[in-house]
């Protein structure tokens, strides 16, 4: 690769680094009527929905992606999706979300385009009045849920969040998160991170949600409170009308649990910067990307496993099994030679930040080539 790997050590750089990394939240990070100015916009695409009649009654309109995950920016784009209630039906998807592209245009929404033809057809535009970007999809709950998780995830612990938009900063920065270039979207990287966090040596930083109540069973019953509320949820896989997928996370309802939570995440106590170093130098050095697949599930994957229990192709690739659609893999958009960039870039990383480089020499734009 180019780059020898050193020890990960507690290092009075890292201190700086972690510095930097805070103070880059607090610039990255939207204000606190951050998701309350994007819910106003959505009650307005509402009503236009409800309005047009394009969809059966209670057809219902929902936020997912960083607009509500925790990891969200002030210029982050809105996504949302319908969701058509069970049993009703719409016809042809692409028909009814072409009728909603030309209803949005009337209704003062600019810049109006669709794909109606992709897996989940989708139109994007420009709201009107705050000129945020926005996409609505058809029937996509998976989105939904999975928001849900990793904002569960991001409130285990603010260092969480700290490193997330660092990696963010840094991804869009080394230009290696544009899936339509064959880079990895958002979603891949921070499922990447937490991946990690869940492995840190010594403590994990984060707990796997997905089997808390598993894991917790031989604690005293109050573990339960939260538990027992969260229900097994079950979704309709969008696709695959006969599929039903898993959906259950471990969802703390109040101050109490959400206090457990974090008091987990401290038996860690890593710095940011130390914690950062640790996740480059894992994917960088450490990963063996042809054997194993990234996952939030407890054991790690093997890609023949993998094969046998999902059917999967084994490739060379990157291979990041969704938390809830465990036959998807997240990274399929990802070329094999961008997958041979995004490693070095990691192990540039770990190289700058070891070497006293900070965030900015982290960030720096590459070299044309
Ligand atoms: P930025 O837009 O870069 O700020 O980040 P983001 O958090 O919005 O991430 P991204 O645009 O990559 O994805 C938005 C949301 O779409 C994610 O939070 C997921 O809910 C969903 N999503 C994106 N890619 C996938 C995918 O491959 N599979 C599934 N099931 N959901 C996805
Ligand atoms: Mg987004």
């Amino acid at each position: 690769l180019g780059f020898v790997p050193r020890g990960r050590q507690r290092t009075p750089k890292l201190d700086k680094l972690t510095k930097e990394i805070q103070l880059n939240m607090k610039n990255s990070a939207p204000g606190p009527t951050f998701e309350q100015d994007r819910e106003a916009v959505r009650v307005r695409l509402q009503d236009i929905v409800t309005r047009c009649n394009s969809f059966p009654s209670g057809t219902e309109l929902h936020v997912f992606g960083s607009s509500k995950n925790g990891f969200g920016a002030p210029n982050s784009d809105l996504d949302m999706c319908l969701a058509v209630p069970e049993g009703s039906d719409i016809g042809d998807p692409a028909q009814v979300m072409g009728r909603l592209a030309e209803d949005l245009e009337r209704e003062g929404m600019l810049e109006v385009s669709a794909r109606l033809t992709a897996r989940i057809p989708i139109v994007m535009f420009t709201d009107g009045l705050t000129k945020i970007e926005c996409d609505i999809s058809l029937q996509n709950p998976l989105a939904v849920h999975n928001t849900g998780l990793l904002a569960t995830y991001a409130g285990c612990d603010v260092r969480v969040r700290e490193i997330a938009y660092a990696v963010k900063r840094w991804v869009k920065a080394r230009e290696i998160n544009s899936p339509s270039d064959g880079t990895l979207s958002s979603y891949g990287y921070v499922l990447m991170l937490i991946h990690y966090l869940q492995r840190t040596p010594g403590s994990p930083v984060v707990p796997n949600l997905q089997s808390i109540a598993a894991s917790w069973s031989g604690e005293p019953s109050k573990v339960y409170e939260g538990e027992r509320e969260a229900k097994l949820r079950y979704v309709q896989h969008p696709t695959e009308p006969n599929s039903r997928v898993n959906c259950y996370y471990y969802k703390p309802k109040g101050e109490k649990e959400r206090g457990r939570l974090k008091d987990l995440s401290m038996r860690n106590r890593e710095s940011s910067g130390n914690l950062l170093a640790g996740f480059f130098h894992y994917y960088g050095f450490e990963f063996d990307f042809r054997k194993h697949v990234v996952s939030l599930s407890p054991q790690m994957l093997e890609k023949d496993l993998m094969g046998e229990v999902h059917c999967w192709p084994c490739h060379l690739g990157l291979t990041i099994q969704d938390p809830f659609e465990t036959f998807y893999n997240v990274g399929h958009v990802v070329k094999l030679w961008q997958f041979h960039r995004i490693r070095r870039e990691f192990a540039r990383a770990y190289t700058v930040l070891t070497e006293g480089g900070g965030l900015d020499m982290l960030c720096e734009k590459p070299e044309e080539v």
